[in-house]
C-alpha cells in the first residue's frame, strides 16, 4: 500500500509514469469559467487536471494551464477521445486536435471516453475499440501521450481489447462514489495493475453525498465535511478521485484529506449506501 500524504503523493502507473493521487475535474465547467478555475486549481495545489474533448473546454483548460505559470512538466494533463472520433483515422485526428486546442506538445494521459458497445455496433464493437486503441498506441510511441487509458470500460471490454493491444491500459476512469462502489470492477482493475480513477466522486452535479444523513453523521464524527468523507473513502480504496469545483474554498477543502482515516466499519457503511447521485449508467446500454 502506497503511503499518501497529500494530493500530490504519487502512484506509479504500469508503465512507470508517475501520477498524483488526486486530480481536478472539469466536467460541466463552461469554457468561459474553465480558464480561471483551472488556474485557481493549480494555484491551490492540484497538479492533475482532467478534461475531455466533449466538455468543450479544452482550449480554456489549456489557457488556464498557461496562466498558472507552473512548468508544464510539473503538471499531469488528461483528456479523452469522444465517441464521434472512434476508429483508427478519426482517433489520430482527435489526438492532434486536442493537442492543438490545448496548445500542448503532449498529454500525460489520454483515455477512450466510452467503449463502443454491442447495443450500437453489434459484433463490430470490439474491433472499433481495438482500432481506436491502435491509433492511441501510435501516438504513445510518437511521444504525444505518456500513458494510455480507458474510461467506462468494464472488465469484459478490457478482455476484448487485450486480444490485440500491444500497450496495456494504465488507467480506467469509472464512476465511483458512495452507493456506487463498483466493488468487483475495482478489484479486477487493481488485480490487473490498472489504476482506477473515480469520476463523480462527490456524486456529480447536485450530489446527494452532501445531504445524505449517514454521510453527515460521519462528517460530524470525523470533524470533516461529507465531501471530504466521500473523497477519503475513495482514497482508502486505492481509487484516484477527480473532484470538480469552480469555488476556490471547495477546491481547497477537497485537498484536505490526509489527516484522518475512516475505520473499516465506516468504509463498509459508505459502500452499502443507496446510490447518491451520478449517472450510474451501464456502458453496454448507453446510446451515445
Ligand atoms: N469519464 C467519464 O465518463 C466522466 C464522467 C463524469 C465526470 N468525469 C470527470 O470526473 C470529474 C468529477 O465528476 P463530476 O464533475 O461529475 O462531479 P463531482 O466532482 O462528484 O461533483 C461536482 C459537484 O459537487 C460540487 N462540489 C465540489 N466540491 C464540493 C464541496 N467540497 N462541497 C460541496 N459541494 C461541492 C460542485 O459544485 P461547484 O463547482 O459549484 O463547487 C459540483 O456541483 C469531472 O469533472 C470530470 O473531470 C468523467
Amino acid at each position: 500500500m502506497v503511503e499518501l500524504k497529500n494530493i500530490n503523493s504519487i502512484y506509479h502507473l504500469n508503465n512507470g509514469v508517475k501520477i498524483p493521487c488526486v486530480g481536478y475535474g472539469t466536467f460541466r465547467t463552461p469554457a468561459d469559467v474553465a480558464e480561471k478555475a483551472v488556474a485557481d486549481a493549480i494555484d491551490v495545489g492540484y497538479r492533475l487536471i482532467d478534461t475531455a474533448a466533449v466538455y468543450g473546454n479544452e482550449e480554456a483548460v489549456g489557457k488556464g494551464i498557461k496562466d498558472s505559470g507552473i512548468d508544464r512538466h510539473r503538471l499531469f494533463i488528461t483528456s479523452k477521445l469522444w465517441n464521434d472520433h472512434r476508429g483508427y483515422e478519426k482517433a489520430k485526428q482527435a489526438i492532434d486536435e486536442t493537442l492543438q486546442r490545448m496548445q500542448l506538445d503532449y498529454l500525460d494521459l489520454y483515455l477512450i471516453h466510452w467503449p463502443a458497445n454491442q447495443k450500437q455496433f453489434g459484433t463490430r464493437a470490439a474491433e472499433i475499440n481495438a482500432e481506436t486503441w491502435r491509433a492511441m498506441e501510435e501516438a504513445y510511441h510518437e511521444g504525444k501521450i505518456r500513458a494510455l487509458g480507458l474510461s467506462n470500460f468494464m472488465p469484459h471490454h478490457i478482455v476484448d481489447l487485450m486480444r490485440t493491444a500491444e500497450v496495456a491500459p494504465a488507467v480506467d476512469q469509472i464512476e465511483v462514489h458512495p452507493g456506487w462502489p463498483h466493488v468487483e470492477e475495482v478489484k479486477y482493475l487493481q488485480a490487473h495493475n490498472i489504476l482506477v480513477e473515480g469520476w463523480a466522486p462527490l456524486g456529480g452535479q447536485g450530489a446527494k453525498v452532501m445531504t445524505n444523513k449517514t454521510m453527515l453523521q460521519l462528517a460530524d464524527k470525523y470533524g470533516k465535511t461529507a465531501a471530504q468523507i466521500s473523497l477519503r473513502w475513495l482514497i482508502q480504496r486505492g481509487v484516484l478521485p477527480l473532484p470538480k469545483s469552480t469555488h476556490r474554498e471547495r477546491m481547497v477543502q477537497n485537498t484536505q484529506l490526509f489527516d484522518f482515516e475512516l475505520s473499516d466499519e465506516d468504509m463498509k457503511k459508505i459502500e452499502a449506501l443507496p446510490s447518491l447521485g451520478g449517472q450510474c449508467a451501464d456502458p453496454d446500454d448507453v446510446d451515445f
